[in-house]
């Protein structure tokens, strides 16, 4: 086996190059995304895709996004929603929209639906792979299927390994949470199906009415959104949440996890702050990868601190939420 692997690419437009070539021949290639880190492949190619699934352990039934370049490269895969028009002023960014699908798109990518998920992702390199490549690129987040997303390259190592052999540095994750999933497939219906950096608040001021579909709302939940299983972005330490500016009561050798710095530390555990000023962001941006790290240590279990349900709130909370499931 080549101990070498996996290989970490720059930003060096001969290493993005190298990326794009790779992409084209059906590799798959983990790329830094402003949300977290994908793992990419051809969307046009079944093999290529199939390796997606395989490299992540993911049941075949749970479609991928299709991320793409601009509104053009969409209107290829999928048929474009003229409620577009109100928040495609949103894009690039953190924001995936579900639509009726185009022919062309494989049964792989939307496992076998009538709709594909799109993205127009910001990040600098990512968008300049996809320049290179000049296809649309199928990618979900470079974890094991159903635990905690990457927003740094090492994390994609950490938890892929070899499984996937080429990996573009790009740095840290801007907002450190997944994209926000709109649901457009339906005239008439526009439905949040998974809260994001792009906040419900600003799709209701945009959209006018827009559903939260939920498990607890939606017996259509898991047909609709069948990756967003209550269980996922699971650490194997017991996660254990509490309420927004409370303090927990915890067992020896926890840890305590407080959104903003508090002037006293509950007794006997080990505690973390995600930020000085209360910031949302601050503590969305770092979650994932202090998840990541508590889960190496051993403790007993780790208590997070819940967001006010608000904005940004929602996403953070949601992720939480599915991290504390059992
Ligand atoms: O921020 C993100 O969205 C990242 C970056 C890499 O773009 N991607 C990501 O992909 O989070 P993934 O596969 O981990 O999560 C995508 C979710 C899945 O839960 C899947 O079920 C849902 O999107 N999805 C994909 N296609 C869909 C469709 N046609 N209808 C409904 N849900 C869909
Ligand atoms: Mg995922």
């Amino acid at each position: 086996m080549d101990s070498a692997l996996p290989h970490f690419l720059t930003s060096a437009p001969a290493d993005l190059a190298q990326a794009a070539a790779l992409l084209r021949e059906g590799e798959c290639v983990a790329l830094p995304t402003e949300t977290v880190y994908g793992l990419a492949a051809d969307a046009l190619n079944e093999k290529a895709l199939a390796q997606i699934f395989t490299i992540k352990g993911r049941p075949l039934l749970d479609p991928l996004i299709v991320h793409v370049l601009d509104l053009a490269a969409l209107a290829e895969v999928a048929e474009p929603d003229a409620r577009l028009a109100k928040i495609s002023h949103l894009w690039p960014g953190p924001l995936t929209v579900v639509l009726r699908r185009k022919p062309c798109i494989p049964n792989l990518v939307t496992a076998g639906k009538a709709t594909v998920a799109i993205r127009l992702p910001a990040h600098p390199l990512f968008r300049e792979v996809l320049r290179l490549t000049g296809r649309p690129l199928a990618a979900p987040s470079a974890n094991p299927f159903g635990y905690v997303s990457p927003t740094q390259a090492s994390h994609v190592r950490d938890s892929l390994a070899e499984r996937c052999p080429w990996i573009v540095d790009g740095g840290d994750c801007e907002h450190g949470l997944e994209s926000t999933i709109l649901d457009l497939s339906t005239p008439g219906r526009a439905r949040l199906l998974r809260p994001g950096p792009l906040t419900i608040e600003l799709l209701r001021t945009l959209l006018g009415d827009v559903e939260v579909v939920t498990r607890a709302s939606s017996h259509q939940f898991a047909q609709d959104a069948p990756g967003m299983l209550e269980r996922h972005y699971s650490p194997a330490t017991k996660v254990v949440l509490f309420a927004p500016g409370t303090t927990p009561e915890v067992e020896d050798d926890a840890a305590v996890v407080f959104i903003k710095r508090r002037p006293t530390s509950p007794l006997g555990a080990e505690v973390f702050n995600f930020s000085e000023t209360g910031s949302v962001a601050e503590a969305a941006h770092h979650l994932f990868a202090l998840l990541r790290q508590l889960d190496q240590r051993h403790y007993t279990s780790i208590h997070v601190e819940l967001a006010e349900a608000v904005g940004l709130g929602l996403a953070y909370n949601d992720r939480l939420t599915r991290a504390a499931a059992r």
